[in-house]
C-alpha cells in the first residue's frame, strides 16, 4: 500500500491516541520513552485472554512482589502459580517463570530487543514478541490481537470469516503500521477496539478512522468480522472428590503438565465422555454423589462435574496431597472451576 494511504490511517489514529489513550499501570504516556520492558512483557502475557480491568489488580500484585526479572526468576513456583490463580490459562504462568529464568540466566537480566530473538523465549508467540518489540523497544513490529483483527476486518470490510482471514488481516495490519511509534500505534488500535470499535454497536461517529472505513461506508460495521458457523463444544464429565475430616479438606497438586498443571485442586477422577461416578476416588470411604452439576467452559470443551462427598477421621497425609483448613480455602489458590465446587459446598465467603 502506498505510504500516503497508510498515513491516512496511522496519522489520525495516533492523534486520537495522543488525546484519548487509556491510562494503564504498564503504559508510558503517548509519545513518551517506552516503559520498563519487564512491565510491558508481564502485562502482555496477562492480557492474553484476560480483560484489562481483570488484569490490573494482578499486575499490581505481581510487580509489588516480583518487580523485575531477577526476583521473578528466583520466585517459588507454587507461590507464582497461586498468585496467578483466577487469571486462567495456567500454561501462561508456567511459561512466565520459564521465560524469567531464561532472561535472568542467559540474557543478563534483560530481554533481547529483536522480535526474532524474543520468539526464542518460552511463551513468546508472534503476538507477544511483536507487542514487546514495538511497545518496549520501539521497533516496527506488526501487532495483531483480537481488537486489531476486528478493527482491520471493518476498515477493509473483509468478506471471509476468521480464522481463515487471518493472513489477510496480518498483511493489511502490516500495510497500515507506521515506521515510527509502532508501539503507540498498536496500543491505539487496541484502545480503539476496546472503546470505539467495540464488538457490538461501534461508535463510528466518534471514530478517528471513519473517513477511511469500508464497513462504515457499507452501513453495516457490526457485520465484520464475518462469523463462521461454529460447532458446539463437546461436553466432558468428571467427579470432584470432597473428602472432609476435622475441619479440613483433602487437596492435591495437579501434575505439572497438562490442563491446570501445577495448580492445587480437589482430587478428581478421569474426565470422560460419560459421568465416571466414583472411579479413582482418593480413598475408600462412604461417598455420597451430589447431583447439582458444576459447569466450567474451557477453550475446547465444557466440563460438567459432580461432587462426591465423604467424611473421614483424619489421621495421616496421603501421599501427594494435603489437608487444607476449610476456613482458609480462599487462600489455597484454587483455579476457578474448583472454587465453584467450594462455593457449591457453601464453604466460601
Ligand atoms: N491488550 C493487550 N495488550 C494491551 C495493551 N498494551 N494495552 C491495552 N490493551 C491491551
Ligand atoms: Fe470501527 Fe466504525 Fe471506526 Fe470503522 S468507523 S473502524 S467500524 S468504529
Amino acid at each position: 500500500m502506498p505510504d500516503n494511504v497508510s498515513r491516512d490511517i496511522a496519522d489520525p489514529l495516533l492523534a486520537w491516541y495522543d488525546a484519548h489513550a487509556r491510562v494503564l499501570p504498564w503504559r508510558a504516556q503517548p509519545g513518551a520513552p517506552p516503559p520498563d520492558a519487564y512491565r510491558v512483557w508481564l502485562s502482555e502475557v496477562m492480557l492474553q485472554q484476560t480483560q484489562v480491568a481483570a488484569v490490573i489488580p494482578y499486575f499490581e500484585k505481581f510487580t509489588r512482589q516480583w518487580p523485575d526479572f531477577a526476583s521473578l526468576a528466583a520466585a517459588d513456583d507454587a507461590e507464582v502459580m497461586s498468585a496467578w490463580a483466577g487469571l486462567g490459562y495456567y500454561a501462561r504462568a508456567r511459561n512466565l517463570l520459564a521465560a524469567a529464568r531464561a532472561v535472568a540466566g542467559d540474557h543478563g537480566g534483560r530481554l533481547p530487543r529483536s522480535e526474532a530473538a524474543l520468539r526464542q523465549l518460552p511463551g513468546f508467540g508472534p503476538y507477544t514478541a511483536a507487542a514487546v518489540a514495538a511497545i518496549a523497544f520501539g521497533a516496527r513490529a506488526v501487532v495483531v490481537d483480537g481488537n486489531v483483527e476486528r478493527v482491520v476486518a471493518r476498515l477493509f470490510a473483509l468478506a471471509d470469516p476468521l480464522p481463515a482471514v487471518k493472513p489477510q488481516v496480518r498483511a493489511l495490519a502490516d500495510s497500515i503500521t507506521p515506521d515510527v511509534r509502532a508501539g503507540d500505534f498498536a496500543q491505539a488500535m487496541m484502545d480503539l477496539g476496546a472503546t470505539i470499535c467495540t464488538p457490538r454497536n461501534p461508535k463510528c461517529l466518534l471514530c478517528p478512522l471513519a473517513d477511511s472505513c469500508a464497513a462504515r461506508e457499507m452501513g453495516t460495521p457490526d457485520a465484520f468480522p464475518v462469523k463462521a458457523k461454529k460447532g458446539a463444544r463437546p461436553v466432558r464429565h468428571a467427579t470432584f472428590f470432597w473428602l472432609e475430616g476435622d475441619g479440613a479438606v483433602l487437596l492435591v497438586r495437579r501434575p505439572p503438565r497438562g490442563l491446570l498443571g501445577g495448580m492445587r485442586a480437589l482430587p478428581t477422577g478421569p474426565w470422560t465422555d460419560s459421568p465416571p461416578g466414583l472411579k479413582d476416588a482418593p480413598v475408600v470411604a462412604d461417598w455420597t454423589l451430589r447431583n447439582a452439576p458444576i459447569r466450567h467452559v474451557f477453550t475446547h470443551f465444557e466440563l460438567n462435574a459432580v461432587l462426591a462427598t465423604a467424611t473421614v477421621a483424619r489421621h495421616n497425609d496421603p501421599v501427594e496431597s494435603e489437608w487444607w483448613p476449610i476456613e482458609r480455602l480462599d487462600e489455597a489458590g484454587l483455579p476457578r472451576l474448583f472454587a465453584k465446587a467450594v462455593e457449591a459446598m457453601g464453604r466460601m465467603a
